[in-house]
């Protein structure tokens, strides 16, 4: 068997030490052959130093000259390459076959279509590039003629329990696509008490440990917005066949409700390697370091409606799919902004929907032609949200 030489984009953080952990578990079937990350020229030149990839690349050029010199002094001797560019180059280049592409945000953008123009197999955590541009993903994927494997918890469990991953819905039978939401750290809570958390207290969630952007995601349950986006692009499913339930063990990942009645779930301990796992080897089985699953132990299952009202970001993810066109990547980008400014500590809790309505509500939708227009208008958004956030909060 060949080893398949793997690309981890977003290698230093959350997914990225998920799908190394695994990587490393199965040094005859998976190589780590490009490694990159942002800014983070220390994390990146250790993992390098266990991992000895063929490339090591930060996006930011200025930390090229750090990374160099920290993997010269471990003895390390891979190539070394800065910028934007160079980690979409990478991501369709011969270095690799299969790309996990786990930068996080619009970042992610570029080397996530590469990739799938290319031909890779592409193991999906980047969730906002498909929110941005699913049509035109879906394009290229088709173009490259590899395939899309979703590491997302959820959209993994469905393509699990989907025929073949990704059948035509309405032929396979499907009557709806179950999203489970652990519902955050802030389930239960009222708009009042929402008003004075920090974000130390949104990115401590109870179930997954994670990234601060899409922690917060959570907080907001934006990120189960954002996954119904994931989902009806993955899925071919139309969005009224889309529905959220609120679980908050976590333990089921997602199900899908078919038509004679039967409803199948995918099941497992809240480790996000289960789903690297699966799609590093699909079709095949591996292990993935994760723990049994103890249902006794964890004795109960419970599920409820989420609280749209409370959590608005779901409603306005629905309300933007709906609306069509690129209203789901002015959704992201308005996003982004917020959940930077309340990280910063310049905007409350409250003020991230807030935000993404006022940006919707501002820049109509518009058809989706190309990337550079959906690029020029994820920048328009941007602007706008930084203006309502100066207006409102500065
Ligand atoms: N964490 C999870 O359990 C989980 C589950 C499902 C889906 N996802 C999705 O997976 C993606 C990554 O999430 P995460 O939680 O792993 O995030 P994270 O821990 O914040 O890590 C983000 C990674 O992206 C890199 N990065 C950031 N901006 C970049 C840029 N411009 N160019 C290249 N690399 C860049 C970072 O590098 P530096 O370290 O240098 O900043 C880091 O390696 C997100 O889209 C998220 O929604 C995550």
């Amino acid at each position: 068997m060949a080893v398949r030489q793997v690309a981890v984009l977003g290698a230093t953080g959350s997914i990225g030490g998920s799908t190394l952990d695994v990587i490393a578990r199965h040094p005859d079937r998976f190589r780590a052959s490009i490694l990159a990350a942002n800014r983070d020229s220390a994390g990146l030149a250790a993992l390098c130093a266990r991992f000895r990839p063929d490339l090591a690349i930060v996006a930011d050029p200025a930390m090229e000259a750090d990374l160099a010199r920290r993997l010269a002094a471990a003895g390390v001797r891979c190539e070394v390459a800065s910028g934007a560019d160079a980690v979409t180059a990478a991501a369709s280049g011969p270095l690799c076959d299969a790309v996990v592409a786990a930068i996080v945000g619009a970042a992610g953008l570029d080397s996530t279509l590469a990739a799938a123009r290319a031909g890779k197999r592409l193991l999906l955590a980047n969730k906002e590039s498909i929110v941005m541009a699913g049509a035109l993903l879906l394009e290229a994927l088709r173009e490259g003629g590899g395939d899309l494997i979703p590491i997302d918890s959820e959209h993994n469990a469905i393509f699990q329990c989907l025929p073949g991953g990704r059948p035509d819905l309405g032929r396979a039978g499907v009557r709806r696509i179950i999203l489970t939401a652990s519902g955050g750290p802030f389930r239960g809570r009222t708009r009042a008490e929402l008003g004075k958390i920090t974000p130390g207290e949104a990115c401590a969630h109870p179930k997954w440990s994670m990234g601060r952007k899409i922690s917060v995601d959570s907080a907001t349950l934006m990120n189960k917005g954002l996954e119904v986006i994931e989902a009806h692009h993955l899925f071919a499913a139309p969005v009224d066949a889309i529905e959220v339930v609120v679980h908050p063990q976590s333990l089921v990942h997602s199900l899908v409700d078919y038509v004679d009645g039967s409803v199948l779930a995918q099941l497992g301990n809240p480790d996000m390697r289960t789903a690297i796992a699966c799609a590093l080897a699909w079709p095949e089985r591996i292990e993935a370091g994760v723990a049994p699953l103890d249902l006794a132990a964890h004795a109960r299952l419970d599920f409820e409606t989420p609280d749209t009202d409370t959590f608005r970001c779901l409603a306005l993810a629905f309300a933007a799919l709906r609306e069509g066109g690129d209203a789901t990547a002015i959704l992201n980008a308005a996003n982004e902004v917020a959940v930077d400014a309340f990280l910063a500590g310049t905007l409350p809790f409250l003020g991230i929907a807030e935000i993404v309505e006022r940006v919707l509500a501002e820049l109509p939708a518009q058809p989706v032609v190309d990337v550079q227009t959906l690029v020029a208008r994820d920048d328009e958004a941007r602007r706008a949200a930084r203006g309502v956030l100066h207006r409102a909060y500065c």
